[in-house]
């Protein structure tokens, strides 16, 4: 446990605000990269760019569910960055779809198009749907308009988004890739550590 207050010490000294600030320049810098075919962007590069922002979407996506387990079990406590870890989620997905849509099919109705014939596609697009509304009750006066009960229903949207976020990566994949496999039995993993009473769950404050 002393471990964990020392890391818990430091991380009250990180105001949560700096995840939306990484999040932004991270974006924008592999942005820059695809814009000037650097590195991995050499071929490609929208392509790239749509892979790369769906991927951290899916790595924020998945450490937004490790929050409250990760705390459970080893006491170090992130709540205070879920937020900001949900709601750049959700900003790296509006990213992944816009490059999609303006930078890789350039038309409305392609888009459209894609959605309705390519499962992967539906899905990805089923996923970011129900984060529209988890990213736009993302503040505190929507927690005090809604009341925190039917904010905090609203919010298990937030699983079967991640859920539906690994389907898609695992049904766009050729062949056989372990990367959206492990997303996927981690995803299942920390939803299920809701659902499962481990003897080490401690009473919520
Ligand atoms: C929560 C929502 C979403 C997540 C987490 C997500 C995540 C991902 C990931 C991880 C990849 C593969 C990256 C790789 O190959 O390394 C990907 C690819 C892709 N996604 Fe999404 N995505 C989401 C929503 C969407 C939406 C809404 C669309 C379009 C309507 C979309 C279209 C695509 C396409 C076309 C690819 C394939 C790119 C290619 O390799 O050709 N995704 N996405």
């Amino acid at each position: 446990m002393a471990f964990a207050q020392s890391i818990n010490g430091g991380l009250r000294r990180i105001p949560a605000w700096t995840i939306y600030i990484v999040g932004v320049i991270y974006a924008g810098w592999e942005f820059w990269r695809a814009l000037n075919q650097m590195g991995p962007y050499l071929v490609e590069p929208i392509n790239v760019l749509e892979r790369s922002y769906g991927e951290v979407a899916l790595i924020l996506l998945v450490a937004g569910l490790a929050v409250t387990p990760l705390r459970k079990w080893s006491g170090v406590n992130l709540i205070k960055f879920r937020r900001a870890i949900g709601v750049t989620a959700f900003f790296y997905v509006l990213a992944h779809f816009l490059v999609f849509a303006i930078l890789d099919v350039q038309s409305v109705s392609r888009v459209w198009e894609e959605i309705v014939k390519r499962p992967y596609v539906t899905v990805g697009m089923a996923s970011f749907l129900m984060l529209i509304p988890l990213a736009v009750t993302s503040n505190n006066p929507s927690i005090r308009k809604m009341g925190a009960g039917a904010w905090r229903k609203l919010h298990k949207l937030a699983y079967p988004a991640a859920v539906l976020g690994t389907i898609h990566y695992l049904w766009l994949v050729k062949g056989f890739q372990l990367e959206p496999i492990i997303y996927c039995v981690v995803v299942l993993g920390l939803i299920a550590t809701r659902y499962v009473p481990w003897e080490r769950q401690r009473q919520p404050a």
